[in-house]
């Protein structure tokens, strides 16, 4: 056969005609004088009808013996579903096989185990379920370059190796950089900020690292992170920037990636309700609302065991989905306790207890995506703050220069891609949303 090879998401445009497909064998079904062949290319599948008095014995007889992941061309005219829009049939009048298998294909249309899967990430790949939720992931990261460009800010990568802790010393991965101790980076906020008072508006994507300790459905050691940052923002503006920015990426999975949506069983109903404005409550609120939680489950179970929640602490994953229950849509939390937070957090200059922060909890129990704030732009104050939190002040020589040189009120956030995956699509971990996830206890393949 001398036809151009067609991808499977063409097949709209060659109704009627004889078209080539190529790619691995998805699926095989048989009944008699009949094979069903699905064919997987990458872009979707196709079901392939094969008649044995169409092809002959010899053909026939050849695609019997096909292995599920064998690369296959299939030649044949293309039918439209009879009662299903969109969906197309190949009348198979040719056949071939270009590549077999060599011996069997591990992952087989049975249930595995999750472990098992993720030891064979690289085949799994290729299931329809994975494929859907990567696209989500690829859309996702698309609506989020699109968002910043479209509104003035300048990307600015932010490096990998760092002297400096961003985010607290108990989750660095040290490495060695020609002598000198280095780290991954945990966030590209501290550049960042260096970049606002550079372009005015700035942002990062990159990979961020964090050794994590604990096994969550909610932390990898390897992840995904967007960091926006903008000069003469304050919390309020960081607030309105998220809640447009978490509109945008919803509605732009729900404009073309419904079909992977309804592959995964998304309710879209509920990505549907995320619309402006976000409810936005202070820490107290969201503590308030635990407490009347405790004081429910006192009532309920009859005893005085639970305790209040004890103010100054940070939220758990479990409290984040309590507080999260009571709202259709992402909510806003900000000025947590300054204790529990970063050092270059800025002060309420009303309550010098709290810190000028915000983190986004996802609706559905998801958690936190976003966490972000205003930082301090005060020099001495700053100064005493990377004293208190023991960090070594010869690593943050250069960040303290953007308080000497032309000090700006900023704010910026950081929102994480997994967990948005995870939330978006709708599923219970995160390891799924990354194509290879590093996690305590994995770094293959
Ligand atoms: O709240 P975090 O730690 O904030 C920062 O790193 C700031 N420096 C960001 C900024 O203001 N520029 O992390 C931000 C987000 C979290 O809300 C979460 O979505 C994600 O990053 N995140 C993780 N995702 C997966 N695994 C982990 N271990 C994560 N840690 C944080
Ligand atoms: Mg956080």
């Amino acid at each position: 056969h001398d036809q151009p090879v067609i991808a499977t998401s063409d097949l709209s445009a060659h109704v009627g005609s004889t078209v080539v497909l190529r790619g691995w064998l998805y699926n095989k079904r048989s009944s008699g004088k009949l094979h069903f062949l699905e064919l997987r290319d990458g872009f979707g599948t196709v079901q392939c009808v094969m008649a044995k008095s169409d092809v002959g014995d010899e053909v026939f007889a050849a695609a019997d013996k096909v292995t599920q992941e064998s690369v296959i061309d299939v030649v044949g005219e293309v039918k439209a579903h009879p009662k299903r829009a969109g969906v197309y049939e190949i009348a198979a009048s040719a056949f071939r096989v270009l590549a077999s298998t060599t011996g069997e294909y591990p992952i087989s249309p049975k249930e595995h185990g999750t472990d098992f899967l993720m030891d064979h990430r690289h085949l799994w790949l290729r299931s329809r379920r994975q494929h859907a939720i990567l696209r989500v992931r690829h859309t996702i990261i698309q609506a989020v370059r699109d968002f910043f460009d479209g509104r003035g800010f300048t990307l600015v990568d932010a490096p990998v190796f760092t002297p400096n802790a961003c985010e607290g010393t108990s989750t660095l991965f040290q490495t060695d950089y020609h002598g000198e101790k280095a780290y991954l980076t945990q966030s590209g906020q501290l550049y960042m900020e260096a970049a606002a008072a550079a372009f005015g508006k700035a942002y990062c994507f990159g990979p961020t690292f964090r050794a994590e300790k604990s096994k969550t459905r909610r932390h990898l050691a390897e992840f995904w992170m967007v960091e926006p940052e903008v000069a003469f923002m304050d919390l309020a503006g960081d607030m309105d920037l998220a809640e447009d920015f978490l509109c945008f990426i919803v509605e732009r999975v729900l404009e073309r990636r419904r079909p992977e949506l309804a592959v995964l069983e998304r309710d879209v109903g509920k990505l549907e309700a995320v619309k402006k404005p976000f409810p936005r409550i202070r820490y107290d609120e969201a503590v308030a609302i635990l407490n009347e939680a405790r004081a429910e489950k006192r009532k309920m179970a009859g005893e005085s065991e639970i305790p209040d929640f004890p103010w100054g602490e940070d939220f758990g994953g479990e409290d984040e989905t309590i507080i999260s229950g009571r709202y259709d849509r992402p909510v806003m939390i900000h000025r947590y306790p300054a204790q529990v937070k970063a050092f270059y957090m800025k002060r309420d200059p009303t309550d010098d207890r709290l810190a000028l922060c915000v983190d986004v909890l996802a609706p559905e129990g998801y958690g936190e995506v976003i966490g972000g704030g205003q930082r301090e732009d005060d020099l001495a104050t700053l100064e005493r703050a990377i004293e208190a939190h023991r960090l070594p002040p010869e690593a943050f020589g250069w960040y303290l220069d953007l308080r000497r040189y032309g000090t700006f009120p900023h704010a910026g956030f950081g929102l994480g891609i997994e967990r948005s995956v995870a939330w978006i699509c709708g599923l219970p971990h995160v390891r799924e949303t990354i194509p290879f996830p590093r996690m305590l206890n994995r770094l293959s393949p």
